[in-house]
């Protein structure tokens, strides 16, 4: 029988949800290994976090649900990264560099005329769902059904609903199979994500329907997470339009700042691993066979870490940023969020002189497991 364990914090308490950047960082300092039902231990420091990434051996991935490949340990984990790598190498990004920017191009249209736009509806979701549309080879008006299905499994994450989790996994997988299943019908089809997905192989044998629905729920994930990323860099700069200058007139350093952003303010708030031995963080004893959750948002604030942790210095060094994680399972689609985000801020920096909040309304923030925007409400001129 588990031994019960009290509660150190709770994640879900009003006064968390309200400032998750403060809340995770009023932790760090009081209580940097805390339990709680929902998380298990949670782990707020930098160099604890940096400590477990470093031993898989010792924390496993391994998930009850069919994850390729973040569910995974070595050595099956390596062969599903490997097989799966091609898929953001350079010349995959160079394919689909020009179809993001004129999807960005298309859904900044209106900011000429109008004066006022809610961006996260309008454009940081339309734009990541219709990018990844667009690198499968599936029409376009599919991201409304990708949209839908991120919303809904963050609520149900939130609401911990297990009913609400398994219809939507079987709606996700329906949209994905009937995309398959088109494709299989017209294999002279021009070369994109989907048939390279279709001739993955592991050890010599193809994925199954199952495993691309999976692998693809997880790249859905993460445009779902790029798109948080897009709302928290535009309000940045919608509120230091010193910065926001600065990148409209050197949009070289578009990438630096997206990096240094990001670090301060993060779009992903943790991810989880199970102990697979009895392990002693900060002098807690944590038994083989629980949950430790890794708190990004909270590392990445870590003033042991990076001085004057809460300010954002573009020239910042931030190569020991938690952004993407690190270790044998860091982000996978890194360079396509990158991407995306870069081309993004690139165009909404050329296209108005200037953007800034629009003060008729306030900017709603997203709660756990999320950490975006739900409403970001701009004026241009
Ligand atoms: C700003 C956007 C994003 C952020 C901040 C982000 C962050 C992360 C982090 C922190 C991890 C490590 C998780 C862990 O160690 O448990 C991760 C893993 C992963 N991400 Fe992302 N991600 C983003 C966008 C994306 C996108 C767009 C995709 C795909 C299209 C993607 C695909 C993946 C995959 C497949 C993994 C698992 C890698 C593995 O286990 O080997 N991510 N991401």
């Amino acid at each position: 029988m588990k031994n019960e364990q009290h509660q150190d914090w709770n994640p879900l308490e009003a006064s968390v949800l309200k400032d998750q950047r403060q809340a995770y960082d009023d932790m760090r300092e009081r209580c940097p290994v805390a339990h709680s039902d929902l998380m298990g231990w949670s782990l707020f420091r930098h160099a604890d976090i940096v400590d477990v990434l470093a031993d898989p051996e010792s924390y496993s991935n391994v998930s009850q649900f069919l994850a390729i490949p973040n569910g995974m340990d070595a050595p099956d984990h390596g062969r599903y990264r490997e097989a799966l790598d091609p898929n953001f190498n350079a010349t995959e990004m160079a394919r689909i560099e020009p179809m993001a920017r004129e999807i960005a191009a298309a859904l900044l249209e209106p900011i000429g005329s109008c004066g006022v736009m809610e961006f996260i509806d309008t454009f940081a979701t339309p734009f990541t769902l219709k990018t990844l549309c667009a690198s499968l080879g599936w029409p376009e008006q599919q991201w409304e059904c990708l949209s839908s299905w991120v919303h809904d499994s963050q609520q149900a994450a939130f609401d911990q609903d297990s009913v609400a989790g398994k219809a939507l996994a079987s709606f996700f997988s329906g949209q994905v199979k009937a995309n398959l299943d088109k494709r299989r019908a017209a294999p002279n089809a021009a070369r994109d994500a989907t048939t390279a997905l279709l001739g993955t192989k592991i050890g010599g044998v193809r994925l199954n329907d199952d495993q691309i629905v999976s692998v693809l729920r997880n790249w859905t994930a993460g445009q779902g997470t790029t798109a948080a990323a897009l709302g928290i860099l535009v309000l940045h700069l919608a509120q230091d339009s010193g910065l926001q200058d600065q990148l409209r007139g050197d949009l070289s350093l578009i990438p630096a700042a997206i990096e240094e952003i990001l670090r301060a303010d993060g779009p992903l708030v943790a991810n989880p691993r199970t102990t697979t031995r009895e392990v002693q963080i900060q002098g807690r004893c944590i038994p083989k066979g629980e949950r430790v959750t890794l708190m990004w948002m909270a590392a990445n604030r870590d003033s042991r870490a990076f001085d004057a942790p809460e300010a954002v210095k573009i020239e910042r060094d931030t190569r020991d940023s938690l952004v993407w994680g690190q270790g044998v399972h860091l982000c996978q689609g890194a360079p396509l969020a990158r991407l995306e985000m870069r081309v993004a801020i690139e165009e909404l920096l050329s296209r108005a002189k200037h953007f800034a909040l629009d003060h008729n309304d306030i900017p709603r923030r997203a709660v756990y497991p999320g950490n975006g925007l739900i409403t970001l409400p701009l004026r241009f001129s």
